[in-house]
């Protein structure tokens, strides 16, 4: 049996905090979960045999077994226990958003740095399938040029609950969803990020957003553009998925699913050499937006990707025993959080924001 390296703790025991808990004690043979806590004793009552429960942080954090510490507390609270946990000299995993903002993440970086424990968020989104194909697909170049890369994620009922709805507790779905889709988008992208344009909006909600567009001009010539909305309605099968386009001036990709589908599509000969034709359409007669002629289009299958959420604790404590490096590292973080700020600015000014 693998000797039990990382012995944790979970402050906040609600969906996410049970999920890790979950995660801990079903599938990681190197860890051990120690204990876990929640304000709510109700929530406690969740808890499986075999781990302690606490009401308080400060009382798990006394427990010298623990090493490192899980943080699944609502989002305003995220510095606040990132403090507590470093005071009590233990590694911290702290859940996303990291922060409300870039200078409350800042504060994070500094007491962790000077504490000298280890820091990281839980970013386990960046080992989704779907979007390790749409970076493989990116990365490869296979696409020749890449000028676009879209990311959108549609939703039926507005799915806002508890203390989502209020913005004060960091509610909403940028700091929800946004946050890992943008975090995607700058760890596929190795470029500097130029300029930022975001629409942000309340549709159903009162207080918190529901529906969000973000135009990322980078570098190297890519548009990045992530969409969510979670009054987008539709009857289609497969709706609720996430959708990926992927577009090079040698080919295009779509990915659908989190369980994707989709595939590469080229042109023979047609983006050269070949004369416009005039094709009649429902839009009238066109050179442009016609079908493409007989034969001239082909296909590939997308590349194989072997990832999966666990994937995440496997690299954490990959780096924990020396044989890798951190894979969610705090200046990214940092540069993902300067980015939403970022993002609020453009929406409330209705403005493009220069980055970097
Ligand atoms: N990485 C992901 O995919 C993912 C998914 C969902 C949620 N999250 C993040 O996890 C965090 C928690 O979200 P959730 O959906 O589990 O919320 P939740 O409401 O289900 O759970 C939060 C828990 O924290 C407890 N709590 C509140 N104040 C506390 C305190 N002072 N001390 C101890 N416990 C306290 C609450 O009683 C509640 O049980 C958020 O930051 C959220 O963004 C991440």
């Amino acid at each position: 049996m693998t000797e039990k390296k990382l012995h944790f703790g979970i402050i906040g025991f609600g969906f996410m905090g049970q999920t890790h808990a979950k995660m801990i004690t079903d599938d990681l043979d190197y860890a051990e979960l120690i204990a876990v806590c929640d304000a709510n004793k109700l929530q406690l009552e969740n808890a499986a045999q075999g781990y302690d429960t606490y009401l308080k942080a400060d009382e798990l954090l006394k427990d010298d077994r623990i090493d490192t510490v899980i943080i699944a507390v609502p989002n305003h609270l995220h510095l606040e226990m990132v403090k507590k946990v470093a005071a009590a000299g233990k590694d911290v995993i702290c859940e996303k958003p990291a922060a409300m903002n870039a200078t409350e993440f800042e504060e994070m970086q500094r007491v962790t740095e000077e504490a000298g424990v280890r820091f990281t968020i839980h970013h386990q989104r960046r080992w989704d399938k779907d979007y390790n194909i749409a970076k493989e697909v990116y990365q490869s170049g296979t696409l020749g040029k890449t000028y676009t890369i879209q990311n959108s994620l549609y939703g039926f009922n507005g799915n806002m609950h508890d203390w989502h709805v209020y913005p004060e507790f960091g509610g909403g779905m940028l700091y929800d969803w946004g946050i890992h889709l943008l975090d995607q988008m700058l760890y596929m992208v190795d470029s500097k990020l130029v300029a930022v344009y975001a629409t942000v909006k309340n549709v159903i909600n009162t207080d918190v957003d529901d529906y969000f567009n973000i135009q990322l001009q980078f570098e190297n010539g890519v548009t990045g553009q992530v969409e969510l909305g979670t009054y987008f309605l539709s009857n289609e099968d497969g709706w609720f998925e996430r959708h990926w386009f992927l577009g090079g001036n040698e080919g295009s990709a779509k990915i659908d699913g989190f369980h994707p589908q989709g595939e590469i599509t080229r042109t023979t000969d047609l983006l050269r050499n070949v004369p416009g034709q005039i094709t009649m359409t429902a839009a009238g007669p066109t050179r442009s937006f016609g079908p493409a002629p007989e034969g001239r289009i082909v296909t590939e299958a997308l590349p194989e990707v072997n990832v999966s959420h666990r994937d995440y604790f496997d690299r954490y404590y990959d780096y924990v025993t020396g044989k890798g490096e951190l894979i969610v590292k705090p200046e990214e973080i940092h540069r993902l959080m300067k980015l939403m700020d970022a993002i609020r600015v453009s929406a409330a000014e209705h403005r493009s924001v220069s980055f970097e």
